[in-house]
Formats: structure tokens, sequence, C-alpha cells
């Protein structure tokens, strides 16, 4: 017979994992990649810079940064016959099953999959973040109708994904402001996603395995599915004046409210703090002021009744505002948060490899004990 042990529901507080990758102080709101405030990266590093740091826990120096900014350009192209296999897909499918789908469908353009060696797992991140971007804007140019743009290796990762999506130029604003989401998502402990890569890839899977389970994982809404909820929240409340109304209601009946709380932050998330900026300057800029008002209104009523209790924004609060105000289709949030995080999973793979145990905590049974088998005529 088992015996009774303390379940930690959630993995509450177990510490499953050692990383040199992202710090966090949930209590003081402190985040740190290698160190670096979130606050210093997101104002001076770049998406590609960032991803240096994470995979090689320093900064690189120029001729490093240009080596590695080459060879993710060289990654931006898709697959042979991958454009015309978007083109088969379901124009009403959602983009993350689609990018789940088409990340794992990777590994079947691969002449090795299964190689978990550091380098070969390293080109094979480099391939998936490079081309993942492509994945996305394709399969979104396919449900509008509208013919594939080839990736432009000449331009940024962040330039590059508006490039591809809108067939056009964007501004240095719009590029500044999605390279910089794209730093503040890109790494963050062991988040549920990052977990499941660490758990699939403790099996010596393999890297488009990892991925996939993690791509799958971050959907969820209370993950990185709660970017869209906030804008579907943002949509359904008419005006700055129905804010009060609308979140006490939902208070009031112990709804959720999407974009705050979080298991390890029991203070504002940094990351909420520079995309709050973020989201006033764009909506200033694109004429959405309304909505940063109203993000910002439920910010003060949130405050005013559940900080007390360690809830505040998260960094899928005015993320939402963010991505709106770039031009991004709802239903593009989430596979955004994906992009960017492929470079935190991919480190977190290598860095689970290089001192792996196969991840296989208990489960304590609380079923029934020495149940005689009941033939089927007697059920
Ligand atoms: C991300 O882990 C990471 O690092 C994730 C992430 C990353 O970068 O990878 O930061 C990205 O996933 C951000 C979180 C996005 N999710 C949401 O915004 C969804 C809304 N928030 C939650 O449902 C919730 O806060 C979680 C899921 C984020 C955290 O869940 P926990 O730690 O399991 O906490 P809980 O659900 O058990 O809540 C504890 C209490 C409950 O009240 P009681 O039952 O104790 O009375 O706090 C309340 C909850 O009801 N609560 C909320 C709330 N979040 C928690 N009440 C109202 N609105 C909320 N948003």
């Amino acid at each position: 017979m088992s015996t009774t042990s303390t379940i930690a529901k959630g993995l509450d507080g177990i510490v499953a994992a050692e990383t040199e990758m992202s710090y966090i102080d949930g209590i003081n709101g402190i985040l740190e990649y290698v160190g670096i405030r979130i606050g210093d990266l997101s104002s001076n590093s770049t998406f590609e810079e960032t991803v240096f740091l994470l995979w090689n826990r320093r900064l690189p120096n120029a001729s490093e940064l240009s080596a590695f900014v080459n060879e993710l350009r060289a990654a931006y192209a898709l697959p042979e016959g991958m454009v015309e296999r978007i083109g088969q897909l379901p124009k009403d499918a959602l983009p993350m099953h689609v990018l789940r789908t088409l990340v794992s469908e990777l590994a079947l353009s691969d002449p090795n999959p299964n190689d978990n060696n550091t380098k070969a797992a390293q080109a094979k991140a480099v391939r998936i973040l490079g081309c993942a971007p492509a994945l996305v804007a394709c399969f979104d140019r396919h449900r509008r109708g509208l013919e594939f743009v080839a990736p432009d290796p000449q331009r940024s990762f962040a330039s590059n994904f508006l490039y591809m999506l809108n067939g056009s130029d964007p501004t240095e604003t719009m590029v500044r402001a999605f390279d910089i989401c794209m730093i503040l998502h890109a790494d963050h402990g062991l988040n549920n996603s990052t977990f499941a890569a660490r758990v699939i890839i403790s099996t010596l899977s393999d890297v488009y395995s990892a991925l996939t389970g993690a791509i799958g994982s971050l959907r969820g809404p209370l993950h990185g599915g709660a970017n869209e909820g906030v804008m579907h929240m943002l949509n359904e409340i008419p005006s700055v004046d129905d804010v009060e109304s609308y979140i006490m209601g939902k208070i009031q009946r112990k709804e959720k409210i999407m974009g705050f709380g979080h298991r390890i932050y029991k203070a504002k998330d940094p990351r909420a703090t520079d995309l709050q900026s973020l989201a006033r300057k764009l909506a200033e800029d694109t004429g959405n002021a309304d909505l940063y008002e109203k993000s910002s209104r439920i910010e003060q009523i949130m405050e005013r009744e559940l900080a007390h209790r360690g809830i505040y924004p998260n960094v899928d609060f005015y993320s939402a505002t963010t991505y709106f105000c770039i031009g991004l289709k709802l239903d593009l949030f989430t596979p955004m948060f994906a992009l960017s995080r492929l470079g935190g999973w991919s480190g977190h793979i290598i860095e689970q490899l290089s001192d792996n145990r196969l991840f296989r905590p208990k489960a304590q049974y609380v079923g029934p004990h020495d149940v005689p088998y009941t033939p089927m005529d007697n059920r």
C-alpha cells in the first residue's frame, strides 16, 4: 500500500531544475536575463542579441553578434514545399494550432531530426527560430487570400516578420516596438511551457517534439493565451466609463481577470511596466488612446480591489494593446509570444540536455484497492 506524501498541487514552490538564463524575484518584481535587468535589455538590446545572451550566457562582441544574426537570417527561408503545404491548410484554422503543427512538421525535412548533441540542437534551434515567423506570416496571408511574401534576409527578425505579414515596409517605430516585445517575452524561468519542453527533452526525445509540446502548453488561457483573453475583455467593454461595472462584476462572480495574477510575481511584472509605456505611446500614435485608457482604468480598479492579495498585471496585460496597435490580428497575439519564447525554450532544451535526468515525479494514488474484476455480464 502507498504511503501518503505532501502534494504540491501545480508543483507550486517546487524547484525542479537549475538555469543560468533568467532570474525572477517575484516579491520585488525583478527579472534578469543572465544577470541583466529586463528594462536594460528592452532599452538597449535587440531580440537577436538577447537570444545570443540567453544561449551563451554572455553578451556577444560585434563580430559574434553579426555572425549570429547572419546565421539566423540564413534560416529565414521555409523548407521546400512548405508554402504549398500551408496553402492546403484550412483557412479557419487557429494560428497557434498551425504553428504547433508546422514546427512539428519541420522535423520531416531534417535529415537528422533526433540528433541531440549541443551543436546539432543549437543548429535546430536556429533553424526553427529563423523560419517560424515565415510559418505564421505565410499562414496569415493564405487565410486572407494573399500571396506569400518571401522572407528578406537583409532585415532583422522583427522587421522581417512585419514585412512578410503586411507585404510592405514596416515603420521604424513598429519594428522597434515589435523587437522590444520579442525581448520581453524571450525567457521566464520554469514557466509551464518551458517546463513542458524540458520534460519532453528529458526523455532524450528531440528538439522538434519538445518545442511542439511547449507551443501546445503556451496557448492555454492561463498561460500565453491570456493576451488574447485580455483583448476579448477590452473589446467587451464599450467605453472607459463601463470599466468599473464590468471589472467589479467579474470580481463579484469570482471570475479571473485575464492578464492579472502570477504564480511567481506578487508585485507588478516588470515586463508589464515596460509594455505599459510601449502601449501608451503606440496607442496615442495609432489613434487607439481609448484602448490604453480602458487598460489603465482596469489596472487602477484591480490595484484597489486585489493588489492586497498579490494580484498585479502580468506580461500578457499590456501586450494585448501593444500588439493591437502594431496592427496584429487578435489570434496572432499568442503566436507572437511563441515566436519570441522559441528562443527561451531552445536555450532550456540545450541546458536540460547538458545535465539531463528524466523528469518523473510521482502521483499519489487515491483510488480503491483489491477490487475484484467484474465480468461484463454482471456490470
Ligand atoms: C504567463 O509562469 C510564467 O512565468 C508565465 C509567464 C511567462 O512569461 O511564461 O509569465 C506568462 O503565463 C502569464 C500569466 C497569464 N495568465 C493570465 O493572465 C490568466 C489569469 N491569471 C490567472 O488565472 C492566475 O493568476 C495564474 C494562472 C497566472 C496563476 O495561477 P496560480 O498561481 O495557480 O493561482 P490561482 O489560480 O490558484 O489563484 C490564487 C488566488 C485564487 O483565489 P482563491 O481561490 O485563493 O480565493 O488568486 C485569485 C484566484 O481566484 N486570482 C485571481 C486572478 N489570478 C489569481 N483572481 C482574479 N483574477 C485573476 N487574474
